[in-house]
């Protein structure tokens, strides 16, 4: 019998709950098992706003997923996102007497438990904190300051908290439902973990994930997470639009932007845009789905580029941009993020690095494939260093939420 870990992962995502099992083997490539989504019910701005009907969504979802892979799940690791998330910078010093010394692992990690100390919100708790760069007797630009020598150690960090309330919430949300929440990672984190290789990380990226009510995105460069931010506009925001536009419904305009949609004008023949106001019934043409669909896709874009501020200058991301999630799936929607950032796009919505993915059916399954790796251990999610309470054995404990074969009595996690 195969008895490579399974890990379950669940995408709390804003249209969607997207959840997988993968099967991790221990140096070996990682491969979906089965993969199920249902419609994100109860659910809004990263919290669930009805706990009844999220857990019986959830409770949904994971019985279709358990069917699927023929296995026992008791629990699941979950995504963090919404727009209680806050990105802080802080920093850190510790001295290492006059004389100096070599410098320790005690020493890096004293430093970080001091940028880890910054005053959050009381309500809040801290979900990520990363170096930047260390400096040593004021040299900056250490990426390893262990066996330096020197008599003061200092730390940039970048931090990302999360408010305690609906992380909680989220928790006993999965607890009604029946399953046990097993550890949790910033969503846009998981993206990164999945879509980008060591290499963009390492010359700098810009990713861009613009799902359905939000478009999140986080900078990489050398190795390192710079930052993350989001933009409360998405996929849903380009229907309504085409909806209002067009005078259609709900329905027809998500079928339009699906089967039709087009984010740049310039691709498509020119129309007379004077027909959205003057006509009743305006006929649908491509050139007034792109004179509609563009406005608001730029400004979706262009308030992302406002969000890096002079902190993270484009000329950071050496490897461009990485644009994901279902709202980037019109026609234009790459070549539209090169006009407005002037950095080489690609559009990405899977990892190279796992198997049987055709087992997945249509969608953003990026955030549940990377909380699955990072939940196995895999991949540069490890380098975001995410501190959810993950106590030694948690991968153990996580491997015991699940029985192949079946519905047997279940494993006791604990
Ligand atoms: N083929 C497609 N063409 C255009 N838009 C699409 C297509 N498929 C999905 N979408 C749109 O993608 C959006 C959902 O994106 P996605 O699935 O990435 O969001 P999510 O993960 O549920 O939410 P979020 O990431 O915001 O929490 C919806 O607005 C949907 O209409
Ligand atoms: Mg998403």
């Amino acid at each position: 019998m195969n008895d490579a870990p399974l890990i379950v992962a669940c995408d709390l995502g804003t249209t969607a709950f997207r959840a997988v099992v993968l099967e991790v083997p221990v140096g070996g490539r990682p491969r979906v098992v089965a993969g199920a989504s249902e419609p994100a019910d109860g659910f809004e701005d990263g919290d669930f706003v009805d706990i009844k009907t999220g857990s019986l969504a959830l409770a949904r979802l994971l019985r279709r997923l358990q069917d699927e892979a023929n296995v026992d799940i008791r629990g699941f690791t979950f995504n963090v996102a919404g727009s209680h998330l806050r990105s802080v910078m802080a920093t850190g010093q510790i001295p290492l007497g006059q004389a100096g010394r070599e410098i320790t692992q005690r020493d890096v990690d004293e430093v970080m438990t001091m940028a880890r100390s910054l005053t959050i919100p009381f309500d809040h708790r801290t979900l990520t904190v990363n170096p930047i760069e260390f400096s040593v007797d004021r040299i900056g630009g250490v990426r390893e300051p262990r066996g330096r020598v020197g008599s003061r150690l200092e730390v940039k960090a970048h931090l990302i908290t999360g408010s305690s309330s609906v992380i909680q919430n989220i928790e006993h949300t999965v607890d009604k439902a029946g399953f046990e929440p097993v550890g949790h990672a910033v969503d846009v984190l998981a993206v990164a973990s999945c879509l980008l290789s060591e290499d963009e990380r390492d010359q700098g990226v810009l990713l861009i994930d613009v799902g359905g009510d939000v478009t999140q995105w986080a900078a990489l460069a050398g190795g390192r997470l710079l930052g993350i931010g989001s933009v409360p506009w998405g996929g849903e925001h380009l229907t309504s639009d085409l909806a209002s536009g067009l005078r259609i419904g709900a329905d027809a305009a998500e079928e339009v932007k699906r089967d039709r949609g087009v984010v740049l004008r310039s691709l498509v023949e020119e129309a007379d845009i004077d027909a959205l106001f003057d006509e009743e019934d305006p006929v649908e043409t491509p050139g007034l789905v792109a004179a509609i669909l563009e406005p608001r896709f730029e400004e979706i874009l262009s308030l992302v580029k406002d969000a890096l501020g002079p902190d993270l200058p484009l000329a950071s991301f050496g490897a461009g941009v990485v644009l994901t999630g279902g709202g980037s799936r019109c026609r234009g929607s790459r070549e539209l993020c090169e006009e407005v950032f002037g950095l080489p796009t690609r559009s990405r919505r899977l990892p190279e690095s796992v198997d049987d993915l055709s087992r997945l059916g249509e969608g953003q399954w990026a955030s549940a494939l990377g909380l699955g790796l990072w939940g196995g251990g895999l991949g540069p999610a490890a380098a975001t260093e995410p501190e959810t309470e993950r106590p030694p054995g948690w991968i153990d404990r996580l491997r015991g939420l699940w029985r192949r074969g079946g519905r047997g009595p279940s494993v006791d996690p604990n």
